[in-house]
Formats: C-alpha cells, sequence, structure tokens
C-alpha cells in the first residue's frame, strides 16, 4: 500500500484516546487490577517524631478473623539495600518522623487489615525532636548541589557594592508553605510475588515511570531487573509524587514476598499520603533587587532557606531561576537547609521554579512600584541578550511576546498604576502580572520500537501518561514522523515490557520519548521505505542535548484579584497566562496543562498550606476537610494562550515541554495584583484573609 502523507498530526486538536476508558470507569488503575485470591495491606505510623519503638502488643491483631500477618521490624524481611533510608522500611525500631511507617498489617480485606492496625499497640522512647523551619537556625547547611544537579550558590560580580551604589532597591523576605501533592488517584500498588525459580515479581503501581521504580525495587531487594515487572497504563496524577517510588511501593513489594502467590493490594489513604509520599519543602528567601532610576537592573540576589529531612537530602533549587531570569552584572544566589525531623521532601510540580519565581517576581513588582513604572516595561527593560551566568545563547526566548500579547489580551494598557483605587461595590479590585519560565529537559535513556502489524504501526515505548496526554500525543509525533496517519499509529506505553523510558518528570517526557519515536520512525524508514512489510521492526532512542544553547520554555500570566473592603476576603476573577513553549503537540491536551499548572498556582497563592505544629511534627491538616485545593468555585475565568514558536535546537518536535510552566509565577501575579487592589503587600503564602484584613481596618474610606 502506499502512504498518505498527513503532515498535519503535530498540532491536532485530538480528543484524549483514554478518554471514554476513563469516563466509563473501564480504564484500569494499579490497585484494581483483577487478581484473584488478593489480601490487602494497612500501613501502622509512628505518632512520635524522633525516638525508637520499645514495645510491641500485636497479639490483638493478630487474633483478628481474616488477619494473614502484621509485620513489623522484628519479623520483616531485611532489605539487600537500606542506602535510600527513605525506603529502608520496618528494618530498625528507630523513628525519624511523626507518620514514619512502623509496622503493616496484611488481611483478607481492607477493613479487617484497617481494623486490626488499629489495635496493635506500640510503646516507645521517645527523643526531642526539631520539625520548625528557622531562617535563624544555628544548623542550617549548604548541600552539595541542589536538586537536578544545580550547584548550591553563584556569584558573579559584588552584590553588596551594587545594592549600596543602587538608586533604587528592594530589599524583602518571601516566604512559601510546605505543600502537599495531592493527586486524585492515591499512591497505590497491587503486588504479586511468584517463588518458581528465581522469583518474579510483578508490581501494578500508580507510577510516573515503570522503568525507574523497577530499578529502585531492583535494587532495594537485591533483585535482578529481569525479576521484575512494573506495569501502570493509567495513572490520576502525580504531580511528582510518584516520579520515584517512595516507602508504600517497597512495602506491597514486602508484603508481597511474605504471602507468596497471594496479591497484595495497597491504596495509601489521604492522611498517609502527608507523611510518606514526599512534599514542597516550605521556603524562606531573602530576596533583593537594585537598580537605576530608569529601571535596569544592577542587582540580583536570593537567599533560600529551606527544609530537608535528617534521614535524606532534598533540596529544592530555589534560588535557580534568578539565575537566568534577567540581566543583571551583580548577581547570588544561594542555598541553606534545615535537616529536620520531618517527612522526607520531594518534587512537586516545578520544583525550584515554582517556589522560586513567587519572591523574585513579588520583589521586580515591588521595584516597579518604588520606580513609578510599569511591572511589564520594568520586565522588558532587563531582558538578557544571552542566559545570564552561563552566555549562552537562547535557543529561543520570547518572554518579551508572552507580556505584550498577555498585556493586550488583558486590556493592560488601561491600568491606573495606584494600588487601591478601583472598587466594585463591595470589592477592591486590582490586577498584577509575573513572569513563568520552566527549563527544557531531555532525560538521557529512551527507546522506541515501532513495528508493523497489517495496517498498523505499533510504537512501543515503557513511557508513562499521569493524565498530561501521552497515550494521545506520541501517536501524533509517530505519525508525523513516519507520514502515516494518526488514526493508523497504536502506541503502548506504562509496561516495562516495553523498551526503557525515562520518568515522566521535569516536563521532560515529549522532549525524551518524543526523540525516540522519531528516532525510530526514522530508523524504520531507512530500513523498510515506504512500503514496509508486516512485522518490519526498527528502534530508536534519544539522543544529548545541543549543550550549545540554553533551553528554557518562558510564559506570562495576569491575574485579577478582588479583595472584599470589610472582611479581606480574596476572590481571583480572571487568570491569563501567554506561554513561549515551542511547537504545541496537540492545543487540546495543552491548554490543560496550562490552565491545570496555573489552578494549581492559584490554589498555591490563596489555599494550600500544610500547617505542621512543631510540637509534634504533625501536619494537622492532613486531609481535603482542612487541606484546601483549588475548587471549581475557586477558578473563574481562567485562560491559556501561545505564542507560535518551533525551536529547531530542542529538539526533532520543536517542542519545549508544558507540565509544569503553568504553575509558575501564578501566585506571584496573584499577590502583586492583591496588592494593587488594596495596597498590601501580601509577601507569605499563602494570601488568606488575615493578612490583608489589618490593612483595611485602616484604610480610609473610600
Ligand atoms: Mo515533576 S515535579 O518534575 O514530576
Amino acid at each position: 500500500m502506499t502512504f498518505l502523507s498527513e503532515t498535519d498530526a503535530i498540532g491536532r486538536d485530538l480528543p484524549r484516546r483514554d478518554g471514554s476508558a476513563k469516563v466509563m470507569g473501564t480504564a484500569t488503575y494499579a490497585y484494581e487490577t483483577p487478581l484473584d485470591d488478593a489480601v490487602y495491606l494497612h500501613l501502622i505510623q509512628a505518632t512520635i517524631a524522633r525516638g525508637r519503638v520499645t514495645e510491641w502488643d500485636t497479639a490483638a491483631a493478630e487474633a483478628l478473623d481474616g488477619v494473614v500477618a502484621v509485620l513489623t521490624p522484628r519479623n520483616a524481611e531485611r532489605l539487600a539495600s537500606t542506602e535510600d533510608r527513605e525506603l529502608a522500611v520496618l528494618q530498625d525500631e528507630e523513628i525519624h518522623f511523626r507518620g514514619q511507617v512502623i509496622a503493616a498489617v496484611v488481611a483478607d480485606s481492607s477493613e479487617v487489615a484497617r481494623q486490626a492496625a488499629a489495635v496493635v499497640r506500640v510503646g516507645y522512647a521517645q527523643v526531642a525532636h526539631d520539625a520548625e523551619l528557622r531562617a535563624d537556625d544555628d544548623n542550617l547547611y549548604a548541600p552539595e548541589k541542589v536538586n537536578a544537579g544545580f550547584p548550591t550558590d553563584t556569584a558573579e560580580g559584588d552584590v553588596e557594592a551594587a545594592m549600596a551604589a543602587a538608586e533604587v532597591t528592594v530589599e524583602e523576605t518571601y516566604t512559601t508553605a510546605m505543600y502537599h501533592n495531592n493527586p486524585m488517584e492515591p499512591h497505590a500498588t497491587a503486588a504479586l510475588w511468584d517463588p518458581a525459580g528465581e522469583g518474579f515479581l510483578t508490581l501494578w503501581d500508580s507510577t510516573q515511570g515503570v522503568h525507574p521504580t523497577r530499578s529502585k525495587v531492583a535494587s532495594v531487594f537485591g533483585l535482578d531487573k529481569a525479576q521484575i515487572r512494573v506495569v501502570c497504563p493509567y495513572v490520576g496524577g502525580g504531580f511528582g509524587s510518584k516520579g520515584q517510588p517512595h516507602v508504600n511501593v517497597v512495602l506491597a513489594a514486602l508484603a508481597a514476598r511474605a504471602v507468596p502467590g497471594r496479591p497484595v493490594r495497597l491504596a495509601l489513604t489521604r492522611q498517609q499520603m502527608f507523611s510518606l509520599v514526599g512534599y514542597r519543602t516550605p521556603t524562606i528567601q531573602r530576596c533583593r533587587l537594585g537598580a537605576d532610576r530608569g529601571g535596569t537592573l544592577s542587582a540580583v540576589a536570593i537567599d533560600v532557606v529551606e527544609q530537608t529531612s535528617r534521614i535524606k537530602e532534598f533540596a529544592e533549587q530555589t534560588g535557580v531561576p534568578a539565575r537566568m531570569m534577567y540581566a543583571s552584572p551583580n548577581r547570588r544566589t544561594t542555598h541553606r537547609l534545615a535537616a529536620l525531623d520531618v517527612p522526607v521532601p520531594s518534587w512537586m510540580r516545578a520544583p525550584g521554579e515554582c517556589p522560586g519565581m513567587f519572591g523574585p517576581e513579588v520583589a521586580m513588582d515591588e521595584l516597579a512600584e518604588r520606580l513609578g513604572m510599569d511591572p511589564v516595561d520594568l520586565r522588558i527593560r532587563n531582558e538578557p541578550d544571552v542566559e545570564p551566568g552561563s552566555g549562552k545563547p537562547f535557543s529561543s526566548r520570547d518572554l518579551v511576546g508572552c507580556l505584550r500579547e498577555g498585556a493586550a489580551r488583558f486590556g493592560w494598557s488601561t491600568r491606573d498604576p495606584r494600588p487601591g483605587v478601583r472598587r466594585q461595590g463591595d470589592w477592591l479590585v486590582g490586577t498584577g502580572v509575573a513572569a513563568s519560565t520552566y527549563p527544557v529537559s531531555r532525560m538521557s535513556e529512551s527507546t522506541a520500537t515501532i513495528r508493523r502489524e497489517g495496517d498498523r504501526y505499533i510504537t512501543e515505548i515503557g513511557a508513562a501518561d499521569l493524565g498530561t496526554g501521552t497515550w494521545t500525543t506520541l501517536p501524533q509525533i509517530a505519525a508525523d514522523a513516519l507520514g502515516v496517519p494518526v488514526a493508523h499509529v497504536d502506541v503502548r506505553i506504562g509496561d516495562t515490557d516495553y523498551p526503557m523510558a525515562s520518568v515522566a518528570g521535569g516536563s521532560s517526557g515529549m522532549t525524551t520519548w518524543g526523540s525516540a519515536v522519531v528516532e525510530a520512525a526514522r530508523a524504520f524508514r531507512e530500513k523498510y521505505g515506504t512500503e514496509p512489510p508486516d512485522g518490519a521492526e526498527a528502534s530508536g532512542s534519544v539522543g544529548p542535548p545541543d549543550d550549545r544553547y540554553a533551553m528554557h520554555a518562558f510564559g506570562a500570566q495576569f491575574a485579577e484579584a478582588h479583595v472584599h473592603a470589610d472582611t479581606g476576603e480574596v476572590r481571583v476573577r480572571h487568570l491569563l497566562g501567554v506561554f513561549a513553549a515551542g511547537r504545541i503537540i496537540n492545543p487540546r491536551t495543552a491548554r490543560s496543562q496550562f490552565i491545570g499548572g496555573m489552578t494549581m498556582g492559584l490554589s498555591m497563592a490563596l489555599h494550600e498550606s500544610s500547617v505542621l505544629d512543631p510540637r509534634t511534627g504533625h501536619v494537622v491538616n492532613h486531609d481535603f476537610a482542612e487541606y484546601h485545593i483549588t475548587a471549581n468555585a475557586d477558578v473563574a475565568k481562567i485562560e491559556a494562550h501561545w505564542l507560535p514558536e518551533h525551536d529547531t535546537h530542542v529538539n526533532a518536535m520543536g517542542s519545549k515541554g508544558i507540565g509544569e510552566i503553568g504553575i509558575v509565577g501564578t501566585a506571584a501575579a496573584v499577590s502583586n495584583a492583591v496588592w494593587h487592589a488594596c495596597g498590601v503587600r501580601v509577601r507569605d503564602l499563602p494570601i488568606t484573609l488575615d493578612k490583608v484584613l489589618y490593612a483595611l481596618e485602616e484604610r480610609p474610606e473610600a
């Protein structure tokens, strides 16, 4: 047969291929995997923040009808590797944070497992803990590197001298709260250990990467990777919390090995997710900006204090975006950590950029205010020619285009710059802007295979779709690269039986897996031309990035905030984002990513905050009644737009990755809008009414 050239596969507004299965409930998530004779696992967590379990009373639990096993450090399997101390579960009786798993019950039903867990009694030897992040903590330390391998500190020029000489300065401290990833689908695993031969472990796990999960589990248990299969066709969200296996995966596997031949099901409760699957560290950001009267920056500095756990270091790269956003001859960024008796922090949508574009982008607004300059103009004034720090040319950078397009769409030109002067009934109204950015990441290992089966082109790669659209967009890339109709392409993802694929993290999926698919298509065409026989097959792998260029996506976010003149209640009536993120593979799934990120940014601005009581080390609002996440009623008008951009340096598709940039800058835009509405600078997230109310009381009558 001959092949239709369907060159419009990329950029088409195709509906999600997995959409109807999800809506109709036929898409199988990890916990629902049909398995006969399953047992259920329920976890028991420490109720102290530091110390040791000294006494166990498991008799009442073991006596319950239906209980199969109570796993404790005294009887649990010894793991082959305890190097990753987050995953070294049930290996000793030490307690390093409140909520740590100290035991687990296996039973014939989830109800019995939970009931049995509730009657296990333990005695503790408690020691003093420290669970409070303080900027003046004497034990702050500089990590060797920060997340994603960036240097901890950077310095250019002389910030102190530049600040002293600057005509206008801003020097303020901003804070972001502790946030917990809360995907709709909790962390869930089904595990089956087949003891035949060398033994074989199958994990149906809700994960952002089946291959990375397999590698980690193999190392923890001392198994060969060939002895493990990880399956995950669908994920109900992850936002980074399913980017690396947490303790739940190890526990499910450990329990499966304790009951060979019987499948084990584990789903974390919502409350358990607040201690076991990572979170975003709170941050304290001292930001300094110096400029001349014309608004040209001479100094940019950010000094970050944040937390990690005592047992495992995670250093959020909060200071990193300030290294490249704006031109300035003098620049300084630092990160200092407090190692506390708290759960292990980890990835949450746009680690680094998300918190790190709050302080600096509010500081830019404060600088604009002091200069009497428009905040859009101030940003444009400080646009760099090359990437600050590295001196590399940008593969493409259209922050200015995003700011201008957003300003035009938002009606920015009619804005009165004075704060607190617009009022609609009982509401004070203001608008704000902030910039967004996110790097173009490419992971090093991914391979795709394309095979002809009848009139189908089967593309196999062990990639993930966390709800982002991979099931739909990878076929578009394959069809484009093969020059065939997208309807003729099937993809198979989410299984370690398919070729190696990297984690769905760092907005790297399309760049990494897409590049592998394009390479496989090229190899396929080179080998078979346009008349491939049935069974024709070729593979291709992602190559290294073109490191001559600095590669980032950019965006501009505009917000309209309403502050109630009597109560201080804040409502965001309009959010508008414009992004320059390379070629958009599918406008439908892309829009969903952008507005999803912006909604999560709005949530960070107004609602989300994990309240950790330092006296107990406990996140007291560890449920959806008290940890409010922006819901439909909180989101009024929200729009995402993008500029036509085709960046030929980033990858064969010209696309930059869009999963995370939407959350970046949103909270700063909202804070800036709140200031414009009522004249109060809220430098500490979330922007709750108590933080603006005091100023409203002092306001003269409008
Ligand atoms: Mo994303 S937080 O890089 O999984």
